[in-house]
C-alpha cells in the first residue's frame, strides 16, 4: 500500500481525524457510554452499529458537542474538542445529520441549504452546485417548502444542508430510517460519492448490510460498550453480525 491508502489506516499513519478515548457519558445516573474507544481516519467511512439503546446516537451527540462526556476525550485532528459547543464545532469542520432528519419545515429547500452555510458570510456557489449535482431532486424542488417534501427528499435535504457547511467529517444518524428500499439505495449511493469526494463519514445505521458495504471499518456497540470492531468485510462475514443485524439464523457459540 502507498499514497492515500495509507491515510485510511489510523494508528499506522499519523493522527486519526477523530479519536474517542475512554468516553463515558451519563444521562443523570444512567451511564449511556461506558468507556468508548473509537477512531476515524481521514477519508474513511466508518459504520457504528448496534441495537436500540446501545448508545449510537449518544456517541454522535457527544462528538458534535450536544452532550459533554463525564470522563474521556474527543479529539479532532488531535485537538481536544469535548466541551466545545456544537455551533462552534461547525467551524472545526464537523457536520451532523441528526436522527429524524430535522429540516426547517417552513423554509424552502434553497433556504434550508443556505442555512447550512451559516458559518460563512454567504453560501459558496460551488457547494450549492455540488449539492444539486448529488441531489438533482433538490434542485428541481429548490423553491418548495421543505415540510411538504417526501421523507426521502427531507433526508436528502438534511444531508445537503450539512454539506453546505463544508464538513471534513460528516456524522450521520440512521439516514435510512423509515425510507423505502429504493430510496435507501439512492441515499447510500450518494453517501458513497460524498466519501469518494473526500468527506470522512461516521455513519450510525440499523441497516448493517448497506452500512458495511459502504464503510471501510465498523464498530458494534452493546449497552454503551464496543463489543466488536474491524474491517467492514470482516464484520459483514461474521456470523454474530449476520445473526444479530442481518436477520440470518446461524449457530453462534
Ligand atoms: N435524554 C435521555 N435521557 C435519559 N436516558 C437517555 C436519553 N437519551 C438516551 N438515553 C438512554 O441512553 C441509552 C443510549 O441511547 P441512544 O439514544 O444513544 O441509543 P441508540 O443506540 O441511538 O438507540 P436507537 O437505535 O434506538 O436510536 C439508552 O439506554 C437510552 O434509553
Ligand atoms: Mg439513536
Amino acid at each position: 500500500m502507498s499514497g492515500p491508502e495509507l491515510d485510511k489506516n489510523p494508528g499506522e499513519h499519523g493522527t486519526p481525524l477523530l479519536e474517542l478515548s475512554g468516553l463515558r457519558v451519563f444521562y443523570g445516573a444512567i451511564e449511556a457510554l461506558k468507556g468508548i474507544d473509537l477512531t476515524v481516519g481521514r477519508g474513511e467511512a466508518v459504520a457504528l452499529l448496534g441495537a436500540n439503546g446501545a448508545g449510537k446516537s449518544t456517541t454522535l451527540k457527544t462528538v458534535s458537542g450536544m452532550l459533554a462526556p463525564r470522563h474521556g476525550e474527543v479529539r479532532l485532528h488531535g485537538e481536544r474538542i469535548d466541551g466545545i459547543a456544537s455551533h462552534e464545532l461547525v467551524r472545526f469542520g464537523l457536520g451532523h445529520v441528526p436522527e429524524g432528519r430535522r429540516v426547517f419545515a417552513r423554509m424552502t429547500v434553497l433556504e434550508n441549504l443556505t442555512m447550512g452555510a451559516y458559518r460563512f458570510r454567504r453560501p459558496d456557489p460551488d457547494d450549492l452546485d455540488r449539492v444539486f449535482g448529488l441531489f438533482p431532486r433538490l434542485h428541481e424542488r429548490r423553491k418548495q417548502i421543505a415540510g411538504t417534501l417526501s421523507g426521502g427528499e427531507q433526508q436528502m435535504l438534511a444531508i445537503g444542508r450539512a454539506l453546505m457547511g463544508k464538513p471534513e467529517l460528516l456524522l450521520l444518524d440512521e439516514p435510512s430510517m423509515g425510507l423505502a428500499p429504493l430510496i435507501v439505495e439512492q441515499i447510500f449511493d450518494i453517501l458513497r460519492e460524498v466519501n469518494e469526494q473526500g468527506t470522512t463519514l461516521l455513519l450510525v445505521e440499523q441497516n448493517a448490510s448497506e452500512a458495511l458495504q459502504l464503510a471501510n471499518r465498523g464498530y458494534v456497540l452493546e449497552t454503551g460498550e464496543v463489543v466488536m470492531s474491524g474491517p467492514a468485510d470482516t464484520l459483514l462475514a461474521d456470523p454474530r453480525i449476520r445473526a444479530a443485524y442481518l436477520g440470518e439464523h446461524v449457530e453462534v457459540d
